[in-house]
Protein backbone atom coordinates (compact mmCIF):
# COMPACT_ATOMS: atom_id res chain seq x y z
CA UNK A 1 0.00 0.00 0.00
CA UNK A 2 1.53 3.53 -0.50
CA UNK A 3 0.12 6.85 0.59
CA UNK A 4 0.59 9.43 -2.24
CA UNK A 5 2.47 12.62 -0.33
CA UNK A 6 -0.20 15.66 -1.46
CA UNK A 7 -2.49 18.33 -0.47
CA UNK A 8 -4.85 17.70 1.71
CA UNK A 9 -8.73 17.47 0.86
CA UNK A 10 -9.01 21.21 3.33
CA UNK A 11 -6.36 22.90 1.10
CA UNK A 12 -8.07 21.60 -2.28
CA UNK A 13 -11.10 23.73 -1.57
CA UNK A 14 -10.22 27.03 -1.55
CA UNK A 15 -13.41 28.07 -0.33
CA UNK A 16 -13.36 26.82 2.97
CA UNK A 17 -12.01 29.60 5.19
CA UNK A 18 -8.49 29.86 6.09
CA UNK A 19 -7.91 27.38 3.27
CA UNK A 20 -4.56 27.88 1.91
CA UNK A 21 -4.54 27.49 -2.09
CA UNK A 22 -2.93 23.94 -2.93
CA UNK A 23 -0.47 24.26 -5.54
CA UNK A 24 -2.04 21.60 -7.93
CA UNK A 25 -5.92 21.76 -6.65
CA UNK A 26 -7.06 18.76 -9.21
CA UNK A 27 -5.39 16.80 -10.79
CA UNK A 28 -5.82 15.25 -14.97
CA UNK A 29 -8.83 12.36 -14.59
CA UNK A 30 -7.84 8.83 -15.30
CA UNK A 31 -9.66 7.83 -18.16
CA UNK A 32 -11.48 5.42 -15.82
CA UNK A 33 -13.08 8.46 -14.10
CA UNK A 34 -13.01 10.85 -17.44
CA UNK A 35 -16.21 9.36 -18.61
CA UNK A 36 -18.01 9.86 -15.00
CA UNK A 37 -17.26 13.38 -15.85
CA UNK A 38 -18.80 13.66 -18.81
CA UNK A 39 -21.62 12.26 -17.45
CA UNK A 40 -21.73 14.79 -14.86
CA UNK A 41 -21.36 12.11 -12.33
CA UNK A 42 -18.55 13.88 -11.00
CA UNK A 43 -16.89 17.46 -11.47
CA UNK A 44 -13.29 16.81 -11.00
CA UNK A 45 -10.84 14.52 -9.29
CA UNK A 46 -8.41 16.45 -6.89
CA UNK A 47 -5.95 13.64 -5.97
CA UNK A 48 -5.23 9.89 -6.31
CA UNK A 49 -5.57 8.66 -2.65
CA UNK A 50 -4.53 5.55 -2.27
CA UNK A 51 -3.29 2.42 -4.67
CA UNK A 52 -3.71 -0.91 -2.81
CA UNK A 53 -3.58 -4.49 -3.54
CA UNK A 54 -7.15 -4.40 -4.95
CA UNK A 55 -8.07 -1.18 -5.94
CA UNK A 56 -6.80 2.64 -6.26
CA UNK A 57 -8.93 5.16 -4.89
CA UNK A 58 -9.12 8.93 -5.87
CA UNK A 59 -10.75 12.01 -3.77
CA UNK A 60 -12.89 13.39 -6.11
CA UNK A 61 -15.63 17.02 -6.32
CA UNK A 62 -18.88 16.63 -6.71
CA UNK A 63 -20.62 20.17 -6.55
CA UNK A 64 -20.05 21.60 -3.36
CA UNK A 65 -19.05 17.79 -1.56
CA UNK A 66 -15.92 15.60 -2.03
CA UNK A 67 -15.95 11.87 -1.94
CA UNK A 68 -13.78 9.53 -2.97
CA UNK A 69 -13.75 7.11 -5.98
CA UNK A 70 -12.78 3.58 -5.80
CA UNK A 71 -11.61 1.89 -8.93
CA UNK A 72 -11.26 -1.83 -8.98
CA UNK A 73 -7.89 -3.15 -10.36
CA UNK A 74 -8.73 -6.13 -12.92
CA UNK A 75 -8.46 -9.97 -11.42
CA UNK A 76 -5.01 -10.59 -12.71
CA UNK A 77 -3.76 -7.66 -10.52
CA UNK A 78 -5.57 -8.49 -7.57
CA UNK A 79 -4.44 -11.02 -4.58
CA UNK A 80 -5.81 -13.57 -3.27
CA UNK A 81 -9.31 -12.37 -1.72
CA UNK A 82 -11.50 -13.49 -4.78
CA UNK A 83 -10.29 -17.38 -3.52
CA UNK A 84 -13.06 -19.87 -3.59
CA UNK A 85 -13.78 -19.42 0.44
CA UNK A 86 -14.78 -16.01 -0.35
CA UNK A 87 -16.51 -16.46 -3.36
CA UNK A 88 -18.55 -19.55 -2.25
CA UNK A 89 -22.05 -19.37 -1.83
CA UNK A 90 -22.30 -15.98 -4.03
CA UNK A 91 -25.50 -15.28 -5.51
CA UNK A 92 -25.30 -14.34 -9.22
CA UNK A 93 -28.15 -13.25 -10.94
CA UNK A 94 -28.58 -16.82 -13.52
CA UNK A 95 -27.74 -19.93 -14.08
CA UNK A 96 -26.29 -19.19 -16.99
CA UNK A 97 -24.00 -17.14 -15.31
CA UNK A 98 -23.69 -19.19 -12.42
CA UNK A 99 -22.27 -22.57 -15.04
CA UNK A 100 -20.54 -19.85 -16.94
CA UNK A 101 -18.11 -19.10 -13.82
CA UNK A 102 -18.02 -22.13 -12.86
CA UNK A 103 -16.26 -23.46 -15.92
CA UNK A 104 -13.86 -20.50 -16.22
CA UNK A 105 -15.00 -18.99 -19.38
CA UNK A 106 -14.20 -15.55 -20.32
CA UNK A 107 -17.92 -14.38 -19.86
CA UNK A 108 -17.67 -16.85 -16.73
CA UNK A 109 -14.83 -14.50 -15.69
CA UNK A 110 -16.19 -11.34 -16.18
CA UNK A 111 -19.33 -12.29 -14.30
CA UNK A 112 -17.45 -13.48 -11.24
CA UNK A 113 -15.52 -9.67 -11.70
CA UNK A 114 -19.08 -7.80 -11.58
CA UNK A 115 -20.27 -10.22 -8.65
CA UNK A 116 -16.96 -9.57 -6.96
CA UNK A 117 -17.19 -5.60 -7.49
CA UNK A 118 -20.98 -5.39 -6.49
CA UNK A 119 -20.53 -7.46 -3.71
CA UNK A 120 -19.01 -4.12 -1.92
CA UNK A 121 -21.92 -1.88 -2.53
CA UNK A 122 -24.18 -4.87 -1.56
CA UNK A 123 -22.63 -5.31 1.65
CA UNK A 124 -22.48 -1.58 2.43
CA UNK A 125 -26.36 -0.48 2.12
CA UNK A 126 -26.73 -3.54 4.06
CA UNK A 127 -23.88 -2.92 6.69
CA UNK A 128 -25.30 0.51 6.75
CA UNK A 129 -28.77 -0.34 7.53
CA UNK A 130 -27.65 -2.55 10.24
CA UNK A 131 -26.46 0.42 11.67
CA UNK A 132 -23.06 -0.52 11.14
CA UNK A 133 -20.92 2.68 10.38
CA UNK A 134 -19.32 2.52 6.97
CA UNK A 135 -18.85 4.88 4.21
CA UNK A 136 -22.25 6.03 3.02
CA UNK A 137 -22.72 4.46 -1.13
CA UNK A 138 -23.72 7.37 -3.15
CA UNK A 139 -23.17 5.42 -6.77
CA UNK A 140 -22.07 2.36 -8.45
CA UNK A 141 -20.93 2.52 -12.34
CA UNK A 142 -18.97 1.10 -15.28
CA UNK A 143 -16.42 -0.47 -12.01
CA UNK A 144 -15.72 2.50 -9.82
CA UNK A 145 -17.42 2.75 -6.62
CA UNK A 146 -18.37 6.56 -5.67
CA UNK A 147 -18.59 6.81 -1.96
CA UNK A 148 -18.50 9.32 1.21
CA UNK A 149 -14.91 10.15 1.98
CA UNK A 150 -13.99 9.39 5.77
CA UNK A 151 -12.68 12.35 7.25
CA UNK A 152 -10.69 13.24 10.46
CA UNK A 153 -11.37 16.47 12.51
CA UNK A 154 -9.34 18.71 10.53
CA UNK A 155 -11.33 17.62 6.91
CA UNK A 156 -8.42 15.13 5.59
CA UNK A 157 -8.93 11.48 4.48
CA UNK A 158 -9.38 9.76 7.89
CA UNK A 159 -6.19 7.71 9.19
CA UNK A 160 -6.03 4.32 8.75
CA UNK A 161 -6.16 2.68 12.22
CA UNK A 162 -2.66 1.01 11.87
CA UNK A 163 -1.45 4.56 11.09
CA UNK A 164 -2.29 5.83 14.61
CA UNK A 165 -0.64 5.29 18.13
CA UNK A 166 -3.57 4.57 20.94
CA UNK A 167 -3.30 5.16 24.56
CA UNK A 168 -4.66 2.56 26.50
CA UNK A 169 -8.33 4.07 26.92
CA UNK A 170 -8.77 5.01 23.35
CA UNK A 171 -7.48 1.44 22.61
CA UNK A 172 -10.32 -0.16 25.12
CA UNK A 173 -13.07 1.93 23.54
CA UNK A 174 -11.97 1.71 19.97
CA UNK A 175 -11.52 -2.17 20.60
CA UNK A 176 -15.26 -2.40 21.91
CA UNK A 177 -16.95 -0.29 19.56
CA UNK A 178 -15.38 -2.55 16.91
CA UNK A 179 -16.24 -5.69 18.77
CA UNK A 180 -20.35 -4.23 18.49
CA UNK A 181 -19.73 -3.17 15.13
CA UNK A 182 -18.89 -7.15 14.40
CA UNK A 183 -21.84 -8.41 16.11
CA UNK A 184 -24.30 -5.77 14.42
CA UNK A 185 -22.68 -7.19 10.93
CA UNK A 186 -23.27 -10.74 12.22
CA UNK A 187 -26.54 -10.02 13.31
CA UNK A 188 -26.95 -9.13 9.57
CA UNK A 189 -25.55 -12.22 8.69
CA UNK A 190 -22.02 -10.92 7.10
CA UNK A 191 -18.53 -11.63 8.38
CA UNK A 192 -16.08 -8.66 6.67
CA UNK A 193 -13.28 -11.12 5.93
CA UNK A 194 -10.73 -9.22 6.08
CA UNK A 195 -11.26 -6.64 8.74
CA UNK A 196 -7.94 -5.30 10.32
CA UNK A 197 -6.37 -2.54 11.12
CA UNK A 198 -5.89 -1.82 7.31
CA UNK A 199 -9.35 -1.60 6.60
CA UNK A 200 -10.84 0.50 9.55
CA UNK A 201 -10.22 4.58 9.38
CA UNK A 202 -10.20 6.38 12.09
CA UNK A 203 -13.09 9.25 11.52
CA UNK A 204 -14.02 12.11 13.43
CA UNK A 205 -16.83 10.24 14.62
CA UNK A 206 -14.99 7.15 15.51
CA UNK A 207 -13.81 3.98 13.49
CA UNK A 208 -15.26 3.64 10.28
CA UNK A 209 -15.39 0.04 8.23
CA UNK A 210 -13.94 -0.44 4.99
CA UNK A 211 -13.49 -2.25 2.17
CA UNK A 212 -15.64 -4.88 1.43
CA UNK A 213 -15.75 -6.97 -1.41
CA UNK A 214 -15.02 -10.09 0.15
CA UNK A 215 -17.32 -9.60 3.01
CA UNK A 216 -19.08 -13.38 3.31
CA UNK A 217 -22.61 -14.52 4.10
CA UNK A 218 -22.72 -16.04 7.91
CA UNK A 219 -24.76 -18.60 7.35
CA UNK A 220 -24.05 -19.82 3.59
CA UNK A 221 -20.73 -20.43 3.47
CA UNK A 222 -18.62 -23.14 5.80
CA UNK A 223 -15.70 -20.96 6.35
CA UNK A 224 -17.53 -18.06 7.99
CA UNK A 225 -17.00 -19.10 11.36
CA UNK A 226 -12.55 -19.52 10.50
CA UNK A 227 -12.87 -15.92 8.91
CA UNK A 228 -14.97 -14.40 11.76
CA UNK A 229 -12.44 -15.91 14.36
CA UNK A 230 -9.76 -14.43 12.06
CA UNK A 231 -11.17 -10.86 12.34
CA UNK A 232 -11.92 -10.48 15.49
CA UNK A 233 -8.25 -12.27 16.35
CA UNK A 234 -7.21 -9.36 14.37
CA UNK A 235 -8.74 -6.73 16.32
CA UNK A 236 -7.89 -8.23 19.58
CA UNK A 237 -4.07 -8.41 18.47
CA UNK A 238 -3.68 -4.92 16.95
CA UNK A 239 -5.27 -2.92 20.05
CA UNK A 240 -3.57 -5.56 22.21
CA UNK A 241 -0.28 -3.32 21.35
CA UNK A 242 -2.05 -0.79 23.42
CA UNK A 243 -3.77 -2.64 25.94
CA UNK A 244 -2.15 -6.10 26.74
CA UNK A 245 -4.72 -7.25 28.66
CA UNK A 246 -6.72 -7.53 25.70
CA UNK A 247 -4.65 -10.35 24.79
CA UNK A 248 -6.30 -12.41 26.82
CA UNK A 249 -10.08 -12.27 25.74
CA UNK A 250 -11.63 -14.63 23.58
CA UNK A 251 -14.42 -12.63 21.82
CA UNK A 252 -14.30 -14.28 18.60
CA UNK A 253 -15.86 -17.44 20.03
CA UNK A 254 -18.26 -16.47 22.42
CA UNK A 255 -19.90 -14.16 19.43
CA UNK A 256 -19.93 -16.99 17.27
CA UNK A 257 -21.12 -19.25 19.77
CA UNK A 258 -23.98 -16.90 20.82
CA UNK A 259 -24.93 -16.68 17.02
CA UNK A 260 -24.59 -20.29 16.20
CA UNK A 261 -27.14 -20.74 19.25
CA UNK A 262 -29.74 -17.71 17.98
CA UNK A 263 -28.89 -15.59 20.95
CA UNK A 264 -26.48 -13.18 19.71
CA UNK A 265 -27.95 -9.67 19.14
CA UNK A 266 -26.29 -6.11 19.60
CA UNK A 267 -27.79 -5.49 22.96
CA UNK A 268 -26.03 -8.60 24.09
CA UNK A 269 -23.36 -8.54 26.88
CA UNK A 270 -19.98 -9.99 26.14
CA UNK A 271 -17.15 -11.24 28.66
CA UNK A 272 -14.61 -11.99 26.52
CA UNK A 273 -14.30 -15.47 27.90
CA UNK A 274 -15.30 -18.58 26.66
CA UNK A 275 -14.60 -22.22 27.82
CA UNK A 276 -13.63 -24.38 24.91
CA UNK A 277 -15.03 -28.08 25.76
CA UNK A 278 -12.24 -30.68 26.68
CA UNK A 279 -10.85 -33.30 24.67
CA UNK A 280 -12.99 -31.56 21.15
CA UNK A 281 -11.06 -32.40 18.20
CA UNK A 282 -9.76 -28.90 17.03
CA UNK A 283 -12.13 -29.05 14.10
CA UNK A 284 -11.81 -25.42 13.34
CA UNK A 285 -7.79 -25.44 13.51
CA UNK A 286 -7.97 -28.36 10.51
CA UNK A 287 -10.91 -26.61 8.53
CA UNK A 288 -8.64 -23.88 8.46
CA UNK A 289 -5.34 -25.81 7.38
CA UNK A 290 -7.88 -27.05 4.39
CA UNK A 291 -9.44 -23.65 3.74
CA UNK A 292 -6.20 -22.13 3.01
CA UNK A 293 -5.00 -24.85 1.12
CA UNK A 294 -8.18 -23.98 -1.30
CA UNK A 295 -7.32 -20.73 -1.03
CA UNK A 296 -4.22 -20.93 -2.28
CA UNK A 297 -4.68 -23.22 -4.79
CA UNK A 298 -7.77 -20.68 -6.05
CA UNK A 299 -5.45 -17.57 -5.85
CA UNK A 300 -2.76 -19.54 -8.33
CA UNK A 301 -5.45 -20.39 -11.22
CA UNK A 302 -6.98 -16.78 -10.92
CA UNK A 303 -3.44 -15.28 -11.72
CA UNK A 304 -2.92 -17.79 -14.23
CA UNK A 305 -6.50 -17.49 -15.73
CA UNK A 306 -6.79 -21.47 -15.35
CA UNK A 307 -10.72 -22.56 -15.93
CA UNK A 308 -11.81 -23.92 -12.38
N1 LIG B 1 -14.43 5.96 2.03
C1 LIG B 1 -13.14 6.23 2.21
N2 LIG B 1 -12.76 7.37 2.84
C2 LIG B 1 -11.44 7.66 3.03
N3 LIG B 1 -10.43 6.87 2.61
C3 LIG B 1 -10.74 5.71 1.98
C4 LIG B 1 -12.11 5.33 1.76
N4 LIG B 1 -12.11 4.15 1.12
C5 LIG B 1 -10.82 3.80 0.95
N5 LIG B 1 -10.00 4.73 1.47
C6 LIG B 1 -8.52 4.70 1.46
O1 LIG B 1 -8.09 3.91 0.38
C7 LIG B 1 -7.37 2.77 0.85
C8 LIG B 1 -7.69 1.57 -0.02
O2 LIG B 1 -9.08 1.29 0.04
P1 LIG B 1 -9.63 -0.17 0.30
O3 LIG B 1 -11.11 -0.11 0.19
O4 LIG B 1 -9.06 -0.69 1.58
O5 LIG B 1 -9.06 -0.98 -0.97
P2 LIG B 1 -7.96 -2.12 -1.13
O6 LIG B 1 -8.77 -3.27 -1.56
O7 LIG B 1 -7.04 -1.65 -2.20
O8 LIG B 1 -7.28 -2.36 0.19
C9 LIG B 1 -7.77 2.62 2.31
O9 LIG B 1 -6.74 2.04 3.08
C10 LIG B 1 -8.01 4.05 2.74
O10 LIG B 1 -6.80 4.67 3.12
MG1 LIG C 1 -8.02 -2.38 2.08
Amino acid sequence: MFLFPACSIATADASRPGATQCKIPFMKPPARLQSLIEEGLIDTVVRQLMSGKEATVYVVRRANETWCAKIYKEATQRSFRQAVDYTENRKVKNSRQARAMAKGTRFGREAAEAAWQSAEVDALYRLADAGVRVPKPHNFIEGVLLMELVTDAAGDAAPRLNDVTLEPAQARTHHATLLLEVVRMLCAGVVHGDLSEFNILLGVDGPVIIDLPQAVDAAGNQHAQRMLLRDVNNLRSFFGQFAPELLQTDYGHEIWDLYQRGLLSPEVTLSGRFTHKKGAVNVSGVLREIGDAQAEEAARRLRQQLPR
